[in-house]
């Protein structure tokens, strides 16, 4: 893989994962999704919901989707005090230790964006036994530089005013970036890269890149686009864990960084999320190994993605998953390895033009009739 590869995959995702995108915010991020995808696409629409669909269309009659989601776990102002501080609730799933010293930005009433710190009672005035607790997110407070909530409001800021990180992805190391929302604005990436590479080299399969809204608060704009889409196969593409880091033992670790994107197997708790079809995950596999695209395979314990909504759309989609291991996932610093993400573009394009109506018809036919 090429260091101009990498750097041109960077570039892309670096511009997705700094944009504003919480759920139900996602306009500056769908704009960059709409510009890049255009191009390739034979038809491109977003739906009510927000949902972006791009179309290649193939020379027979199955439909693949492919989906990742724009949204990123954010936060919302809950209450203005007396004072001119914000209190705030999560939209999506924190964890109580990310947030006090991060700063934040709020996207006021006409859309600009207002920077915030996230405050805590100085470590001076603290008892020994606060200083060591981890302070729940209904207790904290952000500081947007006002001294009343007059004034608070006078900067366009109102109780439900969305909230996202100030954080710009920079690389590290020689392989590697780290930033906010790579969850999943590198499935994002990932999606367009696929979508550019089937175009260019023809599909047989329509597919449908589809760009999803409000993931992270339960899978929502995955249900709706599926039952618009009606599709006979699909994957969705999302980072997955990584806990290769101290502390975790080798056999905890799910997935590395480094060595190759992800084929999921299963997810969720006790494989309440989804469970891969298993011949669309010999399909993945029978696509690296043709085209030597490193992988390893993804049995995780928690967390799920848009697959699981797709798979109980109508009658039922077959689906998998494609998935980056990333380090710290649902925090401002999440880290991966670009050639895992561009490896993915790789083994997606891979797979999806092997799923050709032939493949469809023997391998995966909508019914097997015995009778
Ligand atoms: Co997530
Ligand atoms: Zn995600």
């Amino acid at each position: 893989m090429s260091g101009r590869e990498l750097d041109e995959f960077f570039n892309l995702l670096k511009r997705l994962a700094d944009a504003f995108g919480i759920p139900g915010y996602e306009e500056e991020v769908r704009s960059i999704i709409i510009d890049e995808l255009k191009p390739y696409a034979d038809e491109l629409w977003v739906d009510r919901l927000g949902n972006v669909v791009a179309v290649k269309k193939g020379s027979g009659d199955a439909r693949v989707m492919v989906a990742a989601h724009m949204d990123e776990i954010g936060l919302m102002v809950k209450s203005i005090d007396e004072h001119g501080f914000l209190y705030i609730a999560p939209v999506g799933g924190w964890s109580d230790i990310i947030l006090p010293g991060q700063r934040l930005r709020i996207m006021t009433r006409s859309g600009k964006l207002v920077y915030g710190v996230v405050g805590t009672k100085p470590p001076h005035v603290m008892t020994p036994e606060e200083a060591k607790q981890v302070i729940p997110i209904d207790k904290l407070f952000v500081d947007v530089g006002a001294s009343s909530r007059k004034e608070v409001e006078e900067m366009g800021i109102q109780v439900g005013s969305p909230i996202d990180l100030d954080r710009e992805a920079v690389r590290i190391g020689k392989h590697r970036a780290t930033g906010k929302a790579f969850d999943d604005r590198v499935g994002v990436a990932v999606m367009i890269e696929a979508f550019k590479r089937l175009a260019e080299r023809g599909v047989e399969a329509t597919v449908y890149a589809v760009a999803t809204v409000q993931e992270e608060t339960g899978l929502k704009g995955a249900r709706t686009i599926a039952y618009a889409l009606q599709p006979d196969a699909a994957l969705s593409i999302d980072v997955t864990i990584a806990a290769d880091v101290p502390g975790v033992e080798e056999p905890k670790h799910i997935t590395k960084l480094g060595k190759g994107p992800a084929i999921k197997i299963i997810d969720g708790r006790s494989g309440s999320g989804t469970i891969s079809d298993k011949r669309i995950v010999r399909l993945l596999e029978e696509a690296a190994r043709e085209e030597g695209i490193p992988f390893q395979y993804e049995v995780a314990t928690g967390g799920t993605t848009d697959a699981t909504a797709i798979q109980l759309t109508r009658s039922g989609v077959p689906v998998s998953a494609v998935s980056i291991p990333t380090r710290y996932i649902h925090s401002p610093v999440e880290v991966l390895d670009l050639r895992d993400a561009v490896n993915a573009a790789r083994l997606i394009a891979a797979a999806v033009a092997r799923m050709t109506p032939s493949w469809f018809r023997e391998v995966l036919p909508p019914r097997r009739v015995y009778k």
